[in-house]
This record gives structure tokens, C-alpha cells and sequence, in this order.
């Protein structure tokens, strides 16, 4: 297995209990297909879809909605949310860097805060920009490098082996400057949105205790510092709970993150 494929697989182990999260990304979910101009009858595509809150919400719009995410036990929570909707959606295990659709499939590409684990930035962009038509729309949501989730992911970072060379971090995709670089010249009319989720929480440590049962990377490093560096983990759950403070305010934690959106040439 290459670097590349070792390292998804350690995503998806890691992903797999990410269902709880739903109920922060369900709300960001109806942002993104507002922001992206979803309408009923389009074709859309939701990579990285995780429970497919993205995808249900575009198929309650009367959408045909195609969507894809690595990791199996979250798409098996995204059939059980659109059978519940009364919707359907095309569900597929696989890669957004292998995307098995032909070229100019789709009227919309969408992903939130999902093809930013790819980790090979520009391969998972182009074969969003391949599936998508010309004059379609790929919109995305992202977390910046200087705002809570990207330190939040920059100190965890901190804590584990390092990724495979060469592997950008996350969130390089929340930098306006990085976006407009990445998407290059094959779109126009590139716009950028600020949203904010707001997680509710009784104390900081409620938030980590959150992230060490959900978030992909977190779950992962907790697992490992556990078993072999017991103080290792209290200090990084010090540092969490320090810098969860800072944006803790009447039991919500604020996470402003960035919607993008382009058109496809
Ligand atoms: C933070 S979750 C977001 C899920 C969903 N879009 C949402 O907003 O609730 C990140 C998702 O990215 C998926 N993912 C990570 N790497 C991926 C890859 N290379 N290809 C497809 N999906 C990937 C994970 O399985 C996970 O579902």
C-alpha cells in the first residue's frame, strides 16, 4: 500500500464514528446548498458526504443527488437519514480522488468540510472539476488555518506522527488565497462566503471530550496517546480546552468557517 492509501485508510478508521457530528453539520448543510443555488432538477454530486446531511438537503429540493464518502458506517447512517427524509440518493463507497464518474456528469459539486482530507489537494480538486459540467457550480465549506477548527487541527497536529510527506494540512483550504490558487483557471466568478456553526456545550472540556468520541483526527491520536503516553494526552487536553475558551460563550463554541463558490468554465 503507498503513503497515500495507508493514510485513507487510517481516515476512514478514524471517520467511522463521526455520526454524532450530524447535529452540528446539519445547519451548515442547508448554508452550502443555498449558497451553491440548488434547485430542483439538477444533477449534484456530494463528495465526501459522510451522513449525508448535504445530500438530503439538496434531495428535499427535488435534486437528483449522486454522493460518495470513504467511510462505509457513515453511509450506512446517510441511507438510514434519506429513507427517514422520504428521499432518494445515489450512495457510493470510494475516493474523492478517484471519482468513478465521467467527465461533465454533474450541474453541481458540493463538499463540506470533506474533500479538505484528501491528501492530495490538487488530484481531489481536479477530479471535482473533471465530473462537473461547463457553466456548473462547485461550492464548498472549509475551516480556516486562524480561526478554532484549523488551530484546533494545527494542535492535534502537534501531537501526532507526522503525515506522510508532502500531505498539506486541512485547513489550507480555508485560505482565500490558497482556494483561488487550487482552483486555477478551468472556473470564473470564485466568491467567498463567512458562516458560522455554533456547537453547543456545557463547559470547553465538553467540546474536546466531543471531538475525542467524533472527529476523525482527534479519535485517532487519543487512541494512540492513551496506550503510550498517558501525560502526552492530559497536556493536549489542557491545550484544548484552553483554546476551546477562547471562543466559548453561553454554552456554544463558535466555528466560523468559509463557504466557497465557483463556475465552472
Ligand atoms: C468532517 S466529515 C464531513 C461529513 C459531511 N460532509 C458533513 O458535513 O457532515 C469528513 C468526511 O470526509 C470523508 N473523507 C475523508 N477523506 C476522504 C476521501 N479521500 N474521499 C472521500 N471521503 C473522504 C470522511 O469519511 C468523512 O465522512
Amino acid at each position: 500500500m503507498d503513503q497515500f492509501e495507508s493514510f485513507k485508510a487510517a481516515q476512514k478508521q478514524g471517520w467511522a464514528h463521526f455520526a454524532p457530528y450530524e447535529a452540528h453539520t446539519t445547519p451548515c448543510a442547508a448554508m452550502l446548498v443555498k449558497r451553491a443555488g440548488v434547485r430542483a432538477g439538477q444533477s449534484v454530486l456530494d463528495v465526501a458526504c459522510g451522513t449525508g446531511v448535504v445530500s438530503v438537503t439538496a434531495a428535499r429540493l427535488g435534486a437528483r443527488v449522486t454522493s460518495l464518502d470513504l467511510t462505509p458506517e457513515l453511509l450506512e447512517r446517510a441511507r438510514e437519514n434519506a429513507r427517514i427524509a422520504g428521499v432518494d440518493v445515489q450512495w457510493n463507497e470510494g475516493d474523492v480522488e478517484k471519482l468513478p464518474f465521467a467527465d461533465a456528469s454533474f450541474d453541481v459539486v458540493l463538499s463540506q468540510f470533506g474533500h479538505i482530507f484528501a491528501p492530495q489537494p490538487e488530484v481531489a480538486i481536479g477530479e471535482m472539476l473533471r465530473v462537473l459540467k461547463p457553466g456548473g457550480t462547485i461550492a464548498f465549506s472549509t475551516w480556516p488555518p486562524d480561526l478554532f477548527v484549523g488551530r484546533m487541527f494545527a494542535l492535534s497536529a502537534n501531537y501526532m506522527p507526522p503525515p506522510p510527506k508532502a500531505v498539506p494540512p486541512p485547513p489550507m483550504w480555508g485560505d482565500p488565497s490558497i482556494v483561488r490558487h487550487r482552483l486555477g483557471n478551468s472556473v470564473k466568478d470564485i466568491h467567498f462566503d463567512r458562516e458560522r456553526m455554533t456547537v453547543p456545550a456545557l463547559s470547553p472540556s465538553h467540546h474536546r471530550a466531543g471531538a475525542e468520541k467524533s472527529a476523525g483526527a482527534v479519535v485517532r491520536m487519543v487512541a494512540m496517546l492513551q496506550d503510550t503516553d498517558p501525560e502526552k494526552l492530559e497536556q493536549f487536553r489542557r491545550e484544548y480546552d484552553a483554546l476551546a475558551e477562547e471562543y466559548f460563550e453561553d454554552n456554544l463554541v463558535r466555528q466560523d468557517y468559509l463557504i466557497t463558490r465557483a463556475t465552472r468554465i
